[in-house]
């Protein structure tokens, strides 16, 4: 078996390892190979993206949800989670808002919430679409059937968000209950990808139960899909669910996937994550210099905030759209990155 400098080498130069190789490099990694692999994500990540970090404004527009996945503080039975929907209009202001702080891209990410049916999300695409022609839509919104898909996608969403959360089926099948399936988590993916969604998947680090061959599978999972987008961030308890006494996941290991994504996607748009902000105060810029090149802060409205909690303790509850603003501004000036304003394609390097 090779070390774990020369599988970095190797994966900087054919883009994929073996599986046994990745769970080699993951179980034997070092602070050295670590700092190793950052230098390496941060040079492709310079030779595609340059300085430049993404912003997406992140609209959190209903804490509804009809699933129950044993990780998540908006889980249905949750009979603590104090409930609220945004309107279209409430949506609207939020976009207007952040459109002034130079965010040309939106997100709105929700609970699977059948209150908004397809016919609603048509209309609120269509009106964010149409207020803001330049301005890139991107959808969080779980699992539906590839015709719902297709409808969002020509009233002119460009892009999905749907971690596929673990690619190991016996894995999923801990973390969810036995309604949801991995096999139809994927299928979703899959379809996104065909109907020309940029689309985005992701994991959760040091999930209960997670194992290294869970993450070999995760990075062999996500070289097969090719998304344009990856989203990882360490997961972290909430107190009313099952998970409530489970360990959290470690900003070590997260900063260390993102450097093997970024050198198996080199193009790949890589958010630094609320969740990484949220374990460590610095974990956001850490990140960064890890090889992620998004972030995402919120333009939900300030009173609704602290009621999309999927995990304890989450960062900028407090705060207006405004103050997150500046104060990333501030965070990626200090570690010699830019905030752009633009809609922060994916580009095909
Ligand atoms: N800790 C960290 N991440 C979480 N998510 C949900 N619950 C938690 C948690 N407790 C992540 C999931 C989901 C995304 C929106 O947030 O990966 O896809
Ligand atoms: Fe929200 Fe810093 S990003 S306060």
């Amino acid at each position: 078996m090779q070390n774990t400098f020369e599988l970095i080498d190797k994966l900087e130069k054919e883009r994929i390892l073996s599986r046994e190789e990745f769970i080699f490099l993951i179980r034997n990694r070092t602070p050295e190979a670590a700092e190793y692999l950052f230098e390496k994500a941060r040079k492709i990540r310079h030779a595609v993206y340059g300085k430049k970090v993404y912003i997406r404004g992140l609209v959190e527009f209903t804490n509804y949800c009809k699933n129950n996945c044993l990780y998540c503080g908006i889980r249905a039975s949750n009979k603590n989670a104090d409930r609220y929907r945004l309107s279209k209009e409430q949506i609207l202001d939020c976009c207007e808002q952040g459109y002034g702080l130079g965010f040309r891209t939106f997100v709105l990410q929700g609970g699977e919430d059948n209150f908004y049916t397809d016919d609603m999300m048509v209309d609120i695409i269509t009106a964010i679409k149409q207020g803001y022609p330049d301005c890139a839509l991107t959808l969080s919104i779980g699992e539906k059937s590839r015709e719902s898909y297709q409808r969002f996608f020509d009233a002119g969403a460009d892009r999905y968000l749907l971690r596929h959360e673990t690619a190991d089926h016996g894995h999923y099948s801990r973390l969810h209950p036995p309604s949801l399936t991995a096999e139809n988590r994927q299928r979703c993916l899959f379809d996104l990808k065909e109907i020309g969604f940029q689309t985005g998947s992701g994991f959760m680090v040091g999930s209960p139960y997670q194992t290294e061959e869970n993450l070999a599978d995760d990075m062999l999972f996500l070289h097969k899909l090719q998304p344009h987008m990856v989203g990882i961030g360490p997961f972290i308890p909430h107190h009313d669910t099952p998970f409530a006494n489970e360990k959290q996941g470690t900003l070590e290991l997260t900063l260390f996937m993102i450097g093997l994504l970024r050198l198996m996607l080199p193009s790949a748009l890589l958010p630094s994550t609320t969740a990484l902000g949220t374990i460590a105060p610095d974990g956001r810029e850490k990140g960064i210099l890890a090889g992620a090149n998004v972030v995402m802060p919120n333009l939900s409205p300030r009173d609704v905030r602290k009621k999309y909690l999927l995990y304890d303790n989450k960062i900028c509850t407090g705060d207006e759209a405004a103050e997150c603003r500046m104060c990333l501004e501030r965070r990626m000036n200090g570690i010699g990155y830019e905030i752009a304003v633009d809609r922060g394609d994916f580009i095909n390097a």
